[in-house]
């Protein structure tokens, strides 16, 4: 089977793999251009953010983009919230609730406050002179989703009562992706910036903050030109986090 995508995209398809992420960069290394889209039907060794496992059965998708980049390699963060606006834009073409589906940051995809798809952004660049390579995996819990995860988690099936299959939702997928990263080629983080807090799900609200090494509480009241989460303190100074999880109050980790 070919899957038709927007131009330059392309795929190929896999049936069980380690981690989509991986076969990317080996395709990429072995001189597959860019615009390269990765879709397997399974994983053995899905990857999450913070070193988490993935699980990877049957029925949900898991695909990697691979491109080469000619920006600077401090704004390559910046396509996660590209790539999760795209995630959250598709979900909610085919879906009847369309305003349930939400972002929270970093880069969660969330369905009526319950975590429905995560991405995973990885990069390289061998030299300055060379141009530099970013890997986005991206995982949504199309037909099931994991119940032992450290926050609440749902999947298109259940919220919908009906099924879409990994192949058919990638196509919708990089029509959106495309729109996004060409506004950002374009304009810059600017626009991205402003769409993405158009869906976010905590803006304005209590949060717990996690980092690595230090949790605290705030309110999340935006992101800052780099992307970083706006965190207003109780004693009204304003922090900006660039790594780490936020958590509305109560919720689980
Ligand atoms: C997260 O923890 O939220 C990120 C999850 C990213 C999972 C996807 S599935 C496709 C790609 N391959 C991987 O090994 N990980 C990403």
């Amino acid at each position: 089977m070919t899957l038709k995508l927007v131009a330059p995209y392309y795929c190929v398809l896999r049936d069980d793999v380690t981690s989509t992420n991986d076969v990317a960069k080996e395709l990429a290394a072995n001189g597959s251009p860019s615009g390269l889209w990765v879709l397997a039907n399974s994983q053995s060794q899905g990857r999450g953010r913070r070193g988490r496992l993935w699980v990877s059965d049957r029925g949900n998708f898991f695909a990697s983009l691979y491109l080469q980049m000619d920006e600077k390699p401090e704004d390559w963060s910046q396509l996660s919230f590209v790539t999760a606006l795209a995630v959250c834009e598709a979900l909610r073409e085919i879906s009847p609730n369309p305003n349930d589906i939400t972002l929270k940051w970093p880069n969660d995809v969330l369905y009526g406050g319950k975590k429905i798809a995560g991405l995973l952004l990885e990069s390289s660049q061998q030299s300055k002179t060379q141009k530099g390579e970013v890997i986005i995996g991206i995982g949504i819990n199309l037909a099931h989703s994991p119940d032992d995860a450290p926050y609440e988690t749902t999947s298109f099936l259940r919220e919908n009562s009906h099924i879409i299959l990994p192949s058919s939702f990638l196509p919708i997928l990089v029509k959106h992706f495309d729109h996004y990263f060409r506004l950002w080629r374009s304009e810059g983080f600017n626009g991205i910036r402003k769409a993405w807090i158009n869906r976010a799900f905590n803006l304005w609200k209590k949060v717990t903050v996690n980092l690595f090494d230090e949790s605290f509480e705030g309110v999340f009241i935006g992101l800052s030109d780099v992307g970083g989460a706006r965190i207003q303190m109780p004693d009204g100074a304003e922090r900006h986090i660039l790594a780490g999880d936020i958590f509305p109050i109560n919720e689980k980790e």
